[in-house]
């Protein structure tokens, strides 16, 4: 996990227009395996939800946590590989 908690940082670091320090694989072959195994919108969506919760809890404006949605939504298609 704390691979996984790192590579995610700075992935979504780079996302958000911050220093690219992202050195991982893209999007759509780092869940192709996960995809062969079932991965879909319920699982993209759940994150999602996760996320979500987690910047209300640290009190983030709600205006900035849409941004972060339309984000991290960005990568629906690539993350499904579609
Ligand atoms: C906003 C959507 C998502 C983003 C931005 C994201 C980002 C990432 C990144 C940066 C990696 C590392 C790639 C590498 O190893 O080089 C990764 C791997 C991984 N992601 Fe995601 N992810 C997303 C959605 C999901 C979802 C929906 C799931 C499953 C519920 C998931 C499960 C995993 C797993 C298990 C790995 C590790 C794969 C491996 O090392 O074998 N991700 N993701």
């Amino acid at each position: 996990m704390d691979q996984q908690i790192g590579k995610q940082k700075a992935f979504l670091t780079m996302a958000f227009g911050g220093p690219n320090s992202y050195t991982g694989l893209d999007m759509r072959k780092a869940h192709a395996h996960l995809v062969a195994r079932g991965l879909n919108d319920s699982h993209f969506d759940a994150v999602a939800e996760n996320l979500t919760a987690t910047l209300n809890e640290l009190s983030v404006a709600q205006p900035l946590i849409d941004q972060v949605l339309a984000i991290a939504g960005s990568t629906r298609n690539d993350v499904l590989g579609r």
